[in-house]
């Protein structure tokens, strides 16, 4: 694999764990707040990152590359209003769409196929991340006001599934 591209996968991991752990602070902040339902949307988001971060690990691994773990930084972000984990979280997701958008391209300057084809899952994933993040922000506006709407908004989040990753390597 050129070395680019290996470099910025390998450094793409430390980033989708970073978001699992940026994720996981924002379901404690809802946790604090007494709010469960948002607490565990996020905690189930934080889990999908840790299943992007495997997904690079494992690709890496599948194609001969040494994989080098380094430090995850602290979630760093201040939330005081219900709306902060929001935006931020729209914020970041568009953040590591560009970074997966520069993967690509390096990825396409050299004719690596196999990576593109890769992050054609992420590409399209990404798209459903940046979509989720402006639906919840849109249903606060819209609910957020009232306490009973909060209510329901919140038992709609309680009812978030896990469920793995489409795409199997
Ligand atoms: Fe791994 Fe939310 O992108």
């Amino acid at each position: 694999m050129n070395d680019k591209v290996a470099a910025l996968l390998n450094d793409q991991i430390n980033k989708e764990f970073y978001s699992a752990y940026l994720y996981l602070d924002m379901a404690n902040f809802y946790s604090r707040k007494g709010l469960d339902g948002f607490a565990n949307w996020y905690e189930i988001q934080a889990k999908e990152e840790q299943d992007h971060a495997m997904l690079m690990y494992q690709y890496l691994q599948n194609n001969g590359e040494t994989v080098t773990l380094e430090a995850i930084a602290k979630p760093d972000k201040n939330f005081e209003v219900l709306m902060d984990p929001l935006k931020a979280g729209l914020a970041h997701e568009q953040y590591v769409t560009s970074l997966i958008n520069t993967i690509y391209e390096a990825a396409q300057e050299v004719k690596d196929f196999r990576t593109t084809q890769f992050l054609d899952w992420f590409i399209k994933e990404q798209g459903e991340e940046e979509k989720n993040s402006m639906d919840l922000i849109t249903k606060l506006e819209l609910f957020g006001d009232d306490a009973r709407s909060l209510y329901m908004l919140n038992s709609e989040l309680a009812g978030r599934v896990y469920s793995a990753p489409s795409l199997v390597l």
